[in-house]
């Protein structure tokens, strides 16, 4: 078909385009996180982005969490550094993910906002409660310089375009680039065969996955394989299309394996991480 630019993800794709880790590279290298996430009744979340963006690579990353699930979160993953949620600041980080478990307190709206704006130069990577704060902001993100990098599932996705999850489902391409292009960001459409749009409409079928993902805490993973990946990666699309390819062969490694589809954890799916890794390379 004339003008219509899609592709599947190809495994051959993914070997090409990973990042090669130089010899001599040191952590400032491998990208400065800073990760706004959790909340007193979601620390998990906060925990599964930050563990798996560190499983990904990334050089360094801050977590920014209220302050109570702090010391909690700091005894599960002491790889990570630690910002009370009330000093948020970029403060040289070179990517930014908002969102998984951030709850939907009215004060984190203007924090996203600002964020957003803030972080106008660098990957900033918006799920979950990160995209229920920017609903009515959304005028925000065509003006970026680098674009923004949306994780919907199909709810959020409804919410964001003032439809309904029916809507979303029965046209996911045409919905999907419409939105990637008036707002001019990389949009991740997840469910079954999660779609990657990018600014100019081109599109991108993810074949990994499978239905051992459907539990909480799965769409958190993403976000911190997100993150790290646009960090090293060269092309945006290439990010986040690995990414997406990376978080759904975790699920299919763990199945292949021990597991059958109903006993998969997000902590599975983040130590399922390296073995796909190692395959790959
Ligand atoms: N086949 C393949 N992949 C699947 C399937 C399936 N049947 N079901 C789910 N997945 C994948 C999706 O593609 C996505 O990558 O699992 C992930 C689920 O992500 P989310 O829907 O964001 O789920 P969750 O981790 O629970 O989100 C946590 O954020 O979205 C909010 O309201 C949500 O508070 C919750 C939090
Ligand atoms: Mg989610």
């Amino acid at each position: 078909q004339v003008g219509v630019q899609r592709e599947l993800r190809m495994r051959s794709d993914v070997v090409r385009t990973l990042p090669v880790r130089d010899p001599f590279s040191h952590k400032g290298n491998h990208g400065k996180g800073l990760l706004i996430a959790g909340s007193k009744n979601m620390p998990g979340a906060a925990f599964f982005s930050a563990k798996a963006a560190l499983r990904s690579g990334i050089g360094l990353l801050k977590v920014s969490v209220p302050e109570v699930i702090q010391p909690i979160l700091a005894a599960q993953l002491p790889e990570t550094m630690y910002l009370p949620r009330v000093q948020v600041a970029l403060d040289g980080a070179s990517g930014v993910g908002i969102g998984p478990g951030l709850g939907r307190d009215a004060r984190e709206e203007e924090l996203v906002c600002r964020l957003v704006e803030e972080s106008d130069t660098i990957p900033c990577v918006i799920d979950a409660d990160g995209l229920f704060h920017l609903r009515n902001h959304l005028d925000l993100l065509p003006k970026r310089h680098k674009p923004a990098v949306l994780s919907p599932h199909p709810g959020e996705m409804a919410l964001l375009t003032h439809s309904s999850v029916q809507d979303v489902e029965r046209d996911r391409f045409g919905i999907s680039k419409a939105f990637a292009e008036k707002y001019q960001v990389y949009l991740v459409l997840k469910g079954k065969a999660t779609l990657v749009t990018a600014p100019d409409g081109r599109q991108i079928v993810n074949p990994t996955g499978n239905a051992a993902m459907a539990k909480g805490g799965s769409g958190d993973v993403l976000t911190g394989i997100l993150l790290a990946f646009l960090l090293q990666h060269e092309q945006m699309m290439d990010a986040v299309s690995n990414a997406v390819y990376v978080h759904g062969a975790a699920a299919e490694e763990l199945a292949a394996r021990e597991h059958s589809l109903l006993d998969v954890l997000a902590s599975d799916l983040i130590e399922a991480i390296p073995p796909v890794l190692h395959q790959l390379y």
